[in-house]
């Protein structure tokens, strides 16, 4: 990568930078930070430096640790002559703002606003900048920024998180104008990075139901834009994802090369840009998308933008998906330090034809196969005409299905308990199917334009409410608040969303805030998913949305895990996996061992290969145990064993992708815990042809040099000397020869699997 260095034009504004300051002594509040701010976390920087009235970020990479040296080789200025069209990096860069000398309007900016008087350009001056208390570990810069011409205020947050390198930055949003503002892009951020190379790339998922977190790479040339976004409006994570990986320089490997990475914590519309200027800097703009119109924000109310997480690392996207794990773990998930547990949900198993001894039979395979948990999904609720027992009717009606269930929840739950396991149960609140009681009632309580048709989605019936109006999730709180106590000791819920916005209008906002839709709808889901956690905080949550459509870390913020696909099938879980993984760790990824033909994709593969994949993320199973024969219950009793023991390993470790599906005829991806005492190694074949590539000793990583091996195959088919998949099984070995040479491995049939347990001697 190639930076610029400042020159003797810096020295222009560092003048008039003094003199700023001393005026700014007076209005900092009680931890005032000096002009020139390092925001650290263990292994990067951002270095923050006020110029005239502007916050420049003049350098986001490796860390540098002393203020004077980031003063020193700032970049902020270009200095080849040419200046046209250069941009100040300022820390939010906003439509009008002519960031001092730059000679062109700021046309890219992440906030564009409409004043009250119709003015279109904004400009933003430092006013003060503090940091705020936060736990050990974690330094938090808030910056203010005001319009000079207006009362007009933005507050910048930068949080950074010591230990897993990230920084959480967002802005809120505020003014006493006389008229409410119209906001046309509220990005939660906008920079323009310090950094310039003659290459970039941009990393992304991308998919749609049933083949998620797909890998998506691309150049980013001089002059282009790449943009991602979604305009779902609650499936944020179907068709693109809201995470992004960017090379700065050639395109990074797994273990080498620059990378700037992000993930807005969002489950709503949701928009990042890319763009790589004539002069080689980029600019990622990322935030809430405000549809087909700008958001009305009054005076007094102030707007809250989502989070995005920013990761860097100079050793390939590995470390940057490492890093995001943890980050995940340690403060993003509403529990990340506690063993997900093994669990069996009901619907590919039975889909809506149960009753309770269906239940109570699978509650008892459950056990068998030595699981944890029961989880009841769609098709227990609703009454008599609306009585749930496919997809075209019920939901809204958070009732028993009293004709199918009529002993009702508790008497479900206590039987889960008898069996010492724990109880979940599946909803979908932002939905309602127009034959539902509570549609009936209220038919403006969905959303709609009133001069149109309804579309309905799903069953030819479905909608979706309307989160912006608090009657809404008044009611919606007070059904789930009954339905909870009704059931003792609920342990968890899987919490769907099967559909887009089908019709963008809201009955409850003013014909001149419709667009506000589009951001009022999450927050209001968040405000009831607020109320929900603060009653229940020990009840784990799992984000569904069609499968992966709510894989995102602002759904996560309240959820323990989320339902990464509908598609079950182990050979595209593969690949599934290995994208979700980018950004999202194992203890949130379920995975669920299924039956064969797998339904979605029909394929056959062997139990061996489906626990193999799933083991790789949150184990559970979705499939009648009493179609399993003898011996496939023998194996997975032993799989469950075995899973219980590496769990920590897979869920609390760091991941290491090895060998990458999507350019070989096998895959390869381990885990180590973070003592690197113990680690588990995965290999997959996924084609099986003559001249296929035959796996190569698998590169590990992550392990310790000087601490030796025992490497042990598991979840074995049998214990014949012919089917080990490797001839150090058993065997002793030094971390330095495992780093240095590989772990031999064979792989013989396709969809032959194998699992290695590492474990320091
Ligand atoms: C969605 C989910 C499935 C299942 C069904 C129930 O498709 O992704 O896992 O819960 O809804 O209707």
């Amino acid at each position: 990568m190639q930076r610029l260095s400042l020159g003797a034009l810096i020295m222009r504004y560092l003048t008039p930078l003094l003199l700023a300051a001393a005026a700014l002594a007076s209005s900092l509040s009680a931890a005032p930070v000096e002009r020139e701010f390092l925001l650290q976390t263990r292994h990067t920087t951002m270095a923050f430096q006020q110029s005239g009235k502007t916050w420049l970020l003049v350098h986001y990479g490796a860390r540098v640790d002393q203020s004077a040296d980031a003063k020193a080789l700032a970049w902020h200025s270009f200095t080849g002559g040419n200046t046209f069209g250069y941009r100040k990096p300022a820390t939010y860069s906003v439509f009008g703002s002519d960031n001092d000398r730059a000679n062109t309007m700021n046309k890219y900016g992440g906030l564009a606003v409409i004043h009250a008087d119709g003015v279109t350009s904004t400009e933003l001056q430092a006013v003060a900048a503090r940091t705020v208390d936060e736990p050990a570990g974690i330094t938090h810069l808030v910056l203010e920024l005001k319009d000079p011409a207006y009362p007009f205020f933005v507050t910048q947050h930068f949080r950074a998180v010591e230990a897993s390198d990230v920084i959480e930055t967002w802005v809120e949003i505020r003014h006493d104008e006389p008229a409410p503002v119209k906001l046309v892009r509220m990005d939660s951020a906008a920079f323009v990075f310090p950094a310039l190379a003659r290459e970039f790339s941009v990393l992304s998922l991308t998919g749609q139901w049933a083949s998620e977190g797909q890998v998506a790479e691309a150049a980013l040339a001089q002059g282009q834009t790449i943009v991602l976004n979604s305009r779902s409006g609650v499936r944020s994570a179907f068709g693109n994802n809201a995470s992004f990986m960017v090379s700065v320089g050639p395109r990074a490997s797994e273990t080498s090369g620059e990378v700037i990475a992000g993930a807005l914590a969002w489950s709503g519309a949701w928009e990042i840009s890319f763009y790589r200027d004539q002069l080689n800097a980029l600019s990622i703009n990322a935030g809430p998308d405000t549809g087909n119109g700008a958001y009305t924000l009054d005076a007094g109310h102030p707007l809250v933008t989502p989070k995005l997480a920013l990761t860097y690392s100079a050793a390939g996207k590995g470390q940057v998906s490492r890093n995001f794990h943890r980050w995940a773990r340690d403060v993003q998930l509403r529990d990340g330090r506690t063993l997900r547990p093994v669990l069996l949900n009901s619907w590919e198993g039975a889909y809506f034809k149960f009753n309770e001894q269906t239940l109570t039979d699978m509650m008892d395979g459950v056990r068998q196969l030595g699981g944890e948990m029961f989880v009841v999904d769609d098709g227990w609720f609703a009454r008599g005409k609306y009585a749930r027992d496919d997809d075209k009717r019920g939901l809204g009606d958070w009732v028993l299905n009293e004709a199918k269930l009529p002993k009702g929840l508790a008497y479900l739950a206590n039987e889960a308990k008898a069996r010492g396991l724990q109880f979940g149960i599946w909803v979908e609140p932002e939905m309602a199917n127009t034959t539902s009681e509570l549609v009936e009632q209220h038919p403006d309580w969905v959303l709609r334009e009133k001069t149109r048709a309804l579309r309905q989605g799903r069953g030819g019936t479905q909608v979706v409410l309307d989160l912006t109006n608090p009657a809404v999730r008044d009611n919606l709180f007070q059904q789930m608040d009954a339905m909870i106590t009704s059931i003792p000791g609920l342990a968890y819920i899987k919490w769907d969303a099967n559909a887009d916005f089908m019709n963008v209008g809201s009955t409850y906002l003013a014909a001149d805030r419709q667009p506000n839709v589009w951001f009022d709808y999450t927050v209001g889901l968040y405000d009831l998913l607020g109320r929900l956690h603060a009653k229940y905080p020990k009840i784990n949550l799992q984000a569904c949305s069609s499968g992966g459509g709510r894989m995102d870390y602002g759904f996560l913020r309240y959820a323990d895990e989320f339902w990464t696909s509908d598609d079950t099938d182990a050979r595209q879980r593969i690949f599934l996996q290995w994208g979700a993984g980018h950004f999202y760790p194992a203890c949130a990824m379920a995975a669920h061992v299924t039956a064969v033909p797998n339904h979605q994709t029909h394929r056959t593969t062997p139990l061996k290969y489906r626990f193999d994949v799933a083991m790789s993320g949150r184990l559970g199973f979705e499939l009648h145990p009493k179609n399993m024969t003898p011996e496939e219950i023998a194996f997975a009793q032993k799989a469950v064993v075995d899973y219980k023991r590496i769990r920590p390993v897979v869920q609390l470790g760091d991941l290491y992708r090895l060998v990458s599906p999507w350019e070989n005829s096998y895959a390869s991806l381990m885990y180590v815990s973070e003592d690197q005492k113990r680690a588990v190694v995965f290999v997959y074949g996924l084609n099986r042809l003559i001249q296929s590539d035959y796996p190569a000793p698998l590169p590990l990583q992550g392990l310790a040099a000087d601490k030796h091996y025992r490497v042990t195959e598991i979840n074995r088919e049998n214990n014949d000397a012919k089917s080990e998949h490797s001839r150090v099984n058993g065997k002793q070995v030094s971390g330095a020869a495992l780093l240095a040479m590989g772990l031999p491995v064979k792989l013989g049939a396709e969809y032959d699997s194998a699992v290695f347990e590492l474990v320091a001697e």
